[in-house]
């Protein structure tokens, strides 16, 4: 069974993960005894996702030579809000500042009062990135980067109680309703990183690395 090294401390993440690739090991970054802090200072979501990628595997190679069979995978994602030229995009996070992801979408429906439907266009961004376990030849891993979205428009008004972060604003036209009023695997099925998630595991099935 391959080992795979999610670069992420949380729990949820690595559940939805583990339900998406069963035929791996999973480990968390902590889980390996890497317990730094990461600064994801990249310009878009290929960059942090291959920056926590890199920083992982370059742990395993100096600290952890017994997992140098594994392969390490870290992700990065973030909303997009078409009418606020894409932001807070990779700054999802860290743009919200004092505010709680309410008074965030509350001010942000504001922002977008009275705008219709086609104005109002928003996208979950996820952006997956492998670094592959060395092989005799090569000094470095392989590494491979792919993203995936969901589109949506920003709701008139906060909806529902399931997912987190921006999902009660999210809504989504073909579903009449927002990620937040759908159940863990209607999103899972639709969402950016589930979408990313599954096209990772076809690419590493392809490689034969699964
Ligand atoms: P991360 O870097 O992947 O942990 O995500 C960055 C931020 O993007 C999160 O803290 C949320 O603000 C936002 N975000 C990413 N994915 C989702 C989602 O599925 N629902 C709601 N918000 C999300």
């Amino acid at each position: 069974m391959r080992t795979i090294v999610f670069a992420t401390s949380n729990e949820d993440k690595l559940k939805e993960i583990r339900e998406i690739l069963p035929e791996a090991e999973l480990l968390t970054m902590g889980g390996i005894g890497f317990h730094e802090e990461i600064e994801e200072n990249g310009q878009s979501f290929e960059d942090n996702a291959l920056i926590k990628a890199r920083a992982v595997a370059d742990y395993i190679r100096k600290a952890r030579p017994d997992l140098s069979d594994a392969l390490v995978l870290a992700d990065d994602s973030g909303l997009e809000i078409d009418a606020m030229d894409g932001m807070p995009g990779v700054h999802s996070h860290r743009w919200l500042g004092e505010r709680t992801y309410r008074e965030a979408m509350e001010d942000i429906i504001a922002k977008l009062d009275g705008l219709p439907d086609e104005k109002r266009g928003t996208r979950f961004v996820c952006a997956i990135a492998a670094v592959l376990p060395r092989t005799e030849d090569a000094e470095e891993g392989r590494e491979l980067v792919l993203r995936r979205t969901v589109e949506g428009i920003v709701a008139r008004s906060i909806r529902g109680e399931g997912g987190f972060g921006y999902d009660p604003f999210f809504y989504v036209p073909e579903y009449g309703c927002t990620t937040a009023e759908m159940s863990r695997e209607q999103k899972n099925a639709i969402s950016h990183r589930g979408k990313a998630l599954r096209a990772m595991r076809e690419e590493l099935l392809r490689e034969g690395l699964l």
